[in-house]
């Protein structure tokens, strides 16, 4: 790579620095909770299980700060003891059994993966058996730590391409350094959500993985498939279907996740941040 490459590309990282400033990409941090005024709600310690599948199938969107428009954060036990924004005469944790069970309104919502039987099994017992204290602390709030699963990272030396710059918004950069190269939807999908900036997703089976775009009428008109680096993007400068337009993020193992918000920005990245930026969870992860 040359030297004037190297320079192209830092000044890219500074402009995308920048426009995260001007658009803030801090996620939002609206407050959580309801009113639990007079009442005692004794010990704060979750059950070992139940803090397990709490964190993998709810704290992903009822964090801190909120992500994905949930209403309230679920990262501790009192969190499910608070009455209920929906009703006040019912608890979260009277809410959340109901939703667990709605097959119109389920949670997790209905674009996410559905919950396994073991672990609704865990979360309808405690629930049901009226939130008991357990030993295993509570989740913390956020940001939620940084990872990189594969331990790899891409590196500048490594050239320009489609398997460079990881997580990083692509489209942004590329209408500066390459416009002709700017496609309209560019991203990178991770086995798990809060990956950094230029780790490689090494995924499992990339081929074998969808990016399904659908437009709002929900009709899919794109179908992107990750290369080896976990980056995906379509080979026009412009959507070829009038936007706003919607994912179904389809896993190797057939399962799904969906992007229910219309978006108009193709730049998949943007939000899909470490953190997730915009109300996003984190990054386009594997279901
Ligand atoms: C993908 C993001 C997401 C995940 C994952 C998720 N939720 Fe939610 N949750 C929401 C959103 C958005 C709302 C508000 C809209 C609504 O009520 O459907 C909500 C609302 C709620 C409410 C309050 C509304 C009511 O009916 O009282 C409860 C309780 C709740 N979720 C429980 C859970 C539980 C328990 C889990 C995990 C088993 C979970 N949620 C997983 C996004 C999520
Ligand atoms: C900081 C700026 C920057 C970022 C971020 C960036 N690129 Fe690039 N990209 C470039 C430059 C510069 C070139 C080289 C253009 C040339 O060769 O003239 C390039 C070239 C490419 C090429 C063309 C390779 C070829 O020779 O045909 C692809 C494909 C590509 N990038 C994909 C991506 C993807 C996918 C992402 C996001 C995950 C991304 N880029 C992020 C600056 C960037
Ligand atoms: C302007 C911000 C923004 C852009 C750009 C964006 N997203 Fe999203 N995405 C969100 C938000 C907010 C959510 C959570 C709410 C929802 O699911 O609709 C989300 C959720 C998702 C989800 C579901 C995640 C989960 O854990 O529930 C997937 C998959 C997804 N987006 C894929 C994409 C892809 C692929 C692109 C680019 C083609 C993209 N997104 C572009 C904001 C964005």
């Amino acid at each position: 790579m040359t030297r004037t490459h190297r320079g192209a590309l830092s000044r890219g990282w500074m402009w995308g620095l920048l426009l995260c400033g001007a658009l803030g990409c801090s996620g939002t941090d609206e407050g959580g909770g309801g009113s639990d005024a007079g009442t005692d709600l004794g010990p704060d310690e979750l059950p070992c299980d139940v803090k397990a599948v709490v964190a993998e199938r709810c704290a992903y969107c009822h964090t801190t700060p909120l992500k994905g428009s949930a209403p309230m954060a679920l990262l501790a036990r009192s969190d499910f003891q608070r009455a209920s924004s929906v009703n006040a005469l019912q608890s979260v944790g009277q809410r959340s059994l109901e939703r667990l069970g709605s097959a119109a309104a389920p949670m997790p919502p209905k674009s996410e993966p559905s919950l396994p039987d073991a672990q609704r099994a865990v979360l309808t017992a405690w629930l049901e058996s009226g939130m008991p204290a357990g030993t295993c602390g509570s989740l913390p709030a956020g940001p939620a730590p940084t990872t990189c699963s594969s331990g790899s990272f891409w590196s500048e030396a490594s050239g320009t391409g489609a398997s460079m710059a990881p997580g990083h918004a692509c489209r942004n950069c590329h209408l500066q350094q390459a416009p002709s190269m700017a496609y309209f939807f560019m991203g990178t999908v991770y086995p798990t959500l809060h990956e950094a900036d230029g780790c490689d997703p090494r995924l499992a089976s990339p081929s074998e993985v969808k990016v399904e775009i659908l437009d709002s009428q929900g009709q899919t008109r794109l179908t992107l498939t990750p290369n080896s680096a976990g980056n995906f993007m379509s080979n026009s400068l412009q959507p070829s279907f009038p936007l706003p337009y919607r994912v179904r993020l389809v896993g190797a193992d057939g399962r799904s996740r969906e992007m229910s918000t219309l978006q108009t920005n193709g730049d998949c990245n943007t939000c899909h941040t470490e953190q997730g930026a915009s109300n996003a969870p984190g990054r386009i992860a594997l279901p």
